[in-house]
């Protein structure tokens, strides 16, 4: 039995809560800071993530033996790192790779330069800055269109640009560059060929040495129905993805996941933790369009309900060298989640609507994305994207159904949801 801390306070980071309360090795489970829904499974912790100190005391003062980390911000500012460092905290088992292996997500001209010096499949690019402006824009005359930019650090999920002319793209170019549209994230941008195909994800789960593949997914990122509207964080997910099969996954994992594992032993970077390869199916060769440093939200909503294995022997077996002992089991049904979000999102939405109906849902589990307590105790709206319900069904329809029959049965003002996730394989 041991103490965990898992950090972050998103859907993925509910689902990762209940997997671990359901755990017999879980004695007690913290959340940092956590949500409405993640309480009902552990104690939210108000300590500030950015502060490494205070988190490093709070393992200590708890006998934490395993800390998971949830999103990318932390990692890629150096919390491994600042673990590792101290004697006291690095003998805890710690899932979220380094500052170095973080650099996956947290720069693209760095992860385009890996694919390319370790032959993974990738869009061709070049990469440009203040020094060679003037080189970029005429190099931007002969592009083949439409033409990728993208800011080469974090820039929460807005950097990737897509423009349909020569001149949209010169203009963004000097913006990003000259004019820091995404802040010191765009002072280096990548310019990167278009990619035609059918998007997926595949996510990876690292210990150093050994890896395991776990299920494919595919979210839905687009605020309207049939992929229209502005880009959000997700308005669902579906696990498995039907084109994913036997075939195409052998060449996922020959092409990408082992050629990504040498090349970061290769640069001597201890990975222990998620990468989460965005994929495009190009004519069925796989291509990597980014990597993350970290699950999938709302994927991970689809994905880890169909983990069979004990979610903290998994950690733990990833914190300790140990995934070669892991004999993964996976569920063969397929998971649809859809996410209720405040209407307005991804621009501006409004919060402390109360929520009502959750007691009513049946045959789905209920994820809450951004959710708190109102001093009265009543569960609020706390974010755009709200809860993400997620069903199990022998297809994509039977548990979409399942989803969007539960989803009908939550209240709250401003309410909006996707009908349609899965919708192109229904
Ligand atoms: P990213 O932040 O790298 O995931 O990019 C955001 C989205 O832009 C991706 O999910 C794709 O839909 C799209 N995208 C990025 N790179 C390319 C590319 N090379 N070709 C086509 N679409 C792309
Ligand atoms: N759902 C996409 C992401 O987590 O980045």
């Amino acid at each position: 039995m041991i103490n965990i801390l898992l950090i972050g306070s998103g859907g993925r980071e509910h689902a990762f809560a209940k997997a671990f309360a359901q755990s017999e090795h879980c004695q007690q489970l913290f959340i940092m800071p956590g949500n409405a829904g993640t309480q009902a499974h552990g104690i939210n912790v108000t300590i500030d993530v950015n502060q490494f100190d205070l988190v490093g005391d709070f393992c200590l003062q708890n006998k934490i033996s395993l800390v998971v980390v949830g999103p990318e911000d932390p990692l890629v500012k150096g919390l491994r790192d600042f673990f590792m460092a101290d004697p006291k905290l690095a003998g805890i088992a710690f899932v979220g790779p380094d500052r170095a292996g973080a650099q996956m997500e947290g720069s693209k001209d760095w992860s385009k330069q890996f694919m390319q010096k370790y032959g993974i499949p990738t869009a061709a690019y070049k990469t440009f800055t203040q020094y060679n402006l003037e080189e970029g824009l005429a190099y931007l005359e002969n592009h083949s269109l439409p033409i990728v930019l993208k800011a080469d650090g974090l820039a929460a999920g807005k950097g990737v640009l897509i423009c349909n002319t020569v001149a949209e793209a010169q203009a963004e170019l000097v913006e990003m560059i000259a004019a820091q549209k995404f802040g010191s994230a765009s002072d280096k941008v990548v310019v990167e060929e278009f990619l035609q195909g059918i998007e997926l994800s595949v996510f990876v789960l690292c210990d150093g040495k050994n890896y395991v593949l776990l299920p494919s997914a595919k979210d839905y990122k687009r605020i309207g129905e049939g992929d229209t509207g502005l880009n959000t964080g997700g308005m669902g997910a579906i696990s498995p993805v039907p084109f994913a099969d036997e075939v195409f996954m052998q060449k996922v994992e020959s092409q990408i996941v082992a050629k990504t594992l040498l090349g970061l032993q290769a640069e001597h970077i201890h990975y222990v933790g998620f990468i989460f390869v965005g994929l495009m199916d190009v004519n069925g060769e796989p291509k990597v369009i980014e990597y993350n440093s970290r699950m999938g939200d709302p994927e991970t909503e689809v994905v880890l309900p169909r983990i069979q294995n004990d979610m903290v022997e998994l950690m733990m077996a990833a914190g300790t060298g140990k995934l070669n002992e892991v004999n993964l089991q996976i569920d063969a049904r397929t998971a649809v989640t859809v996410m209720l979000v405040s209407k307005g999102y991804p621009e501006a939405f409004e919060r402390g609507k109360v929520m009502s109906g959750l007691d009513e849902v049946a045959g789905s589990t209920l994820y809450h994305a951004g959710t708190k307590f109102s001093d009265a105790g009543e569960i609020v709206t706390n974010g755009g994207r709200v809860m993400a319900i997620t069903s199990l069904g022998s297809s994509i329809q039977e548990a979409l159904n399942q989803s969007r029959e539960n989803a009908e049965k939550i209240q709250f003002e401003n309410k909006y949801y996707r009908k349609d996730i899965g919708f192109e394989f229904l």
